[in-house]
């Protein structure tokens, strides 16, 4: 067989493996976040920032398209199902060119028509029913030309799979607000936003229908410093007028500087999770509480716990969903884990939760679980009962009553899983660690914690470091990506792409204790061409053993080629990968270290 032969068969093998794993996961209705999700043709779901309507026992799910790539040069994806599990396509229900020119944006063989800005958004876009006018009402932030225009956009349908019919575009709220409306001093790009000609900017946005039937908009204002709540009139196509602040609009968390709003209500109280304005880089979550739709807005805090809790599971709320069926108070956070290199390998993040007496909103990880987490059983799980397998696996016998297992390490939280194992990721030759497991239901209660396993790591092999977790890492902006670049693209130097390593953002330091079991430390390091489009980026890298410098480089630019470094670190303890931002500012310091590996 040739090279190329071998490669396709050895190839579709591994997309056939996937695809059955993920159907035979679908059949048992597993949700697995992060993954590829296909429809019932087995194409993979194109749906991004997703609003979610249900009505007569089917959800339908609208969302942007972003089969190719960037802007809005699809339209607005409509799915449906009865199980939340297998989706229909039902096509592309208000498509591209259903949108004003300005707000569209084609591809490179097709002709781009005049006064079209070919980089027109349309995202976020939400659905709700009108009972009286019997009408499916969509509304959506239209934008272009780096977000300047910030719009809403109407349309309507007779049918949930449209073809939504464009009514038109606005600024909803005109309102002189004092304080800061000049976005990072940037003066020019306050003047094309125009607040106080126009109104006030229109960005990430949301719907939500009252158990009264009356309609509210949800968006980022006042260039994304405050978050709007607007009443709608009766047809839901437009803003109740006349405006009367606190009476039928009001301003949420002003200067809160929060985005992608996903309201919701339980037991007459209003919730509301958002995120951080960090691009498409995912950032901190928190959620908000108030008596009255219209505030005053309570933020209670981080709403997710435990590993990864930080980037909000490397992902951005969109949507919370009321689960049918099941006990009240059973909900689903819905929220995009986006790649900002290619918004059509973004994928979804679904993560159960159950709000109980305290009225507090905990989400955990899951990677996969199905319907019978809102299941509630009465008892509180005993603690399990763990064992260390040779190959450094623990497992345990499942609980009664348990939704999933907490893995402490040191007395850490690192992991969380729904099955009885745990395969200990990869450490450094010489560590010892405690790991204890606790058993966890949804609605907060846990066991005590199991008695603790002391696992030590004690054969030397060579191992890339990003296989392992690093005893700290601090950075001046976003997380530190494993095997990725800081915005989720390749690693990639100087038009040099790696598959292994770290994407990060100077100044910032990576930190392994490397207790003196290996030799050489080998790899590359440049500046990610993320920044291409500009010469800003300027970095340096420095490598440090127990105090002492073991390589260093110059100032390297965007289109510097990889500097490698191969260097002695026998007797090293500690080890340092630094970045510095080259003497001149950090803007667009996005740092890779690549293929570093360490020599036994
Ligand atoms: C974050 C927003 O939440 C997204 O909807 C999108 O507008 C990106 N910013 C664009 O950077």
């Amino acid at each position: 067989m040739k090279t190329s032969v071998a490669i396709l068969v050895f190839l579709s093998f591994c997309a056939c493996a996937s695809r059955q794993d993920f159907q035979e996961k679908q059949q048992l209705g597993y949700i697995r976040s992060g993954e590829t999700w296909l429809d019932t043709d087995e194409a993979p779901i194109e749906s991004h920032a997703g609003g979610f309507l249900y009505r007569d026992g089917i959800y339908y799910w609208y969302g942007e398209n972003h089969a190719k790539g960037f802007y809005n040069k699809t339209g607005i994806s409509c799915y449906s199902s009865t199980d939340l599990i297998n989706w229909k396509n039902e096509g592309i229900v208000m498509p591209r060119d259903s949108f004003p020119l300005l707000y569209r944006s084609y591809t490179n063989d097709e002709v781009i028509p005049e006064g079209c800005s070919n980089n027109g958004v349309a995202e976020r876009p939400k659905v709700i029913y009108n009972e009286k006018t019997k009408k499916y009402v969509m509304w959506v932030h239209l934008d272009a030309d780096g977000y300047v225009f910030s719009t809403a956009g109407v349309a309507v349908s007779d049918s949930p799979v449209g073809p939504f019919t464009f009514l038109k575009e606005f600024r909803p709220v005109k309102y002189r607000y004092s304080g800061i409306d000049d976005e990072n001093g940037d003066k020019e790009r306050t003047l094309l936003i125009d607040e106080k000609g126009k109104g006030n900017t229109y960005r990430d946005m949301n719907l939500f229908v009252d158990d009264d039937g009356k309609a509210y908009v949800f968006y980022a204002s006042e260039n994304n410093a405050t978050l709007y709540i607007v009443r709608l009139n009766d047809q839901y196509t437009d803003i109740e007028r006349p405006l009367k602040e606190n009476e039928n609009w009001a301003r949420a968390l002003p200067f809160g500087y929060r985005e992608a709003p996903a309201p919701f209500k339980h037991k007459g109280k209003y919730y509301m999770i958002t995120s951080g304005l960090t691009g498409w880089t995912p950032n901190p979550a928190q959620y908000h509480v108030a008596d009255h739709i219209l505030g005053p807005w309570k933020t209670v805090g981080d709403p997710c716990i435990g590993p990864e809790s930080e980037s909000t599971f490397h992902s951005q709320s969109t949507f919370v969903l009321p689960v049918e069926g099941k006990p009240e108070g059973s909900f689903i956070f819905m929220a995009d884990r986006w790649n900002g290199h290619k918004l059509e390998n973004s994928r979804f993040v679904w993560l159960p939760f159950i709000i109980g007496d305290d009225s507090e909103i905990r989400l955990e990880y899951f990677t996969e679980w199905n319907w019978d987490v809102f299941d509630q059983v009465a008892d509180m799980p005993s603690p399990p009962h763990v064992k260390l397998n040779l190959d450094k696996v623990l497992t345990w016998q499942s609980v009664k009553g348990a939704n999933a297992y907490r893995i402490y390490k040191n007395g850490e939280y690192v992991a969380v899983t729904s099955n009885t194992q745990y395969v200990l990721p990869e450490e450094l030759a010489g560590k010892a660690y405690n790991f204890t497991v606790m058993a966890m239901k949804l609605n907060g209660q846990s066991s005590l914690p199991s008695k603790p396993v002391t696992v030590s790591w004690e054969e030397v092999g060579d191992v890339f470091l990003s296989d392992v977790k690093p005893d700290r890492w601090a950075q001046h902006w976003g997380f530190l990506r494993y095997d990725r670049a800081l915005e989720n693209g390749p690693l990639n130097v100087a038009g040099q792409v790696f598959e292994k390593g770290f994407g990060t953002h100077a100044p910032g330091e990576i930190v392994y204790r490397t207790c003196g079991k290996y030799s050489r430390l080998k790899g590359y390091c440049g500046v990610d061409n993320y920044a291409s489009f500009d010469d800003v980026s300027s970095i340096g890298f420095k490598i440090i053993g127990d105090g002492k410098i073991l390589f260093e480089t110059d100032v390297m630019r965007v289109n510097t080629p990889a500097a490698a470094f191969d260097v002695d670190v026998a007797g090293i303890s500690e080890l340092k990968l630094i970045t510095t931002d080259g003497g001149d500012g950090t803007h667009l310091d996005h740092a890779d270290w690549c293929d570093v590996y360490l020599v036994k």
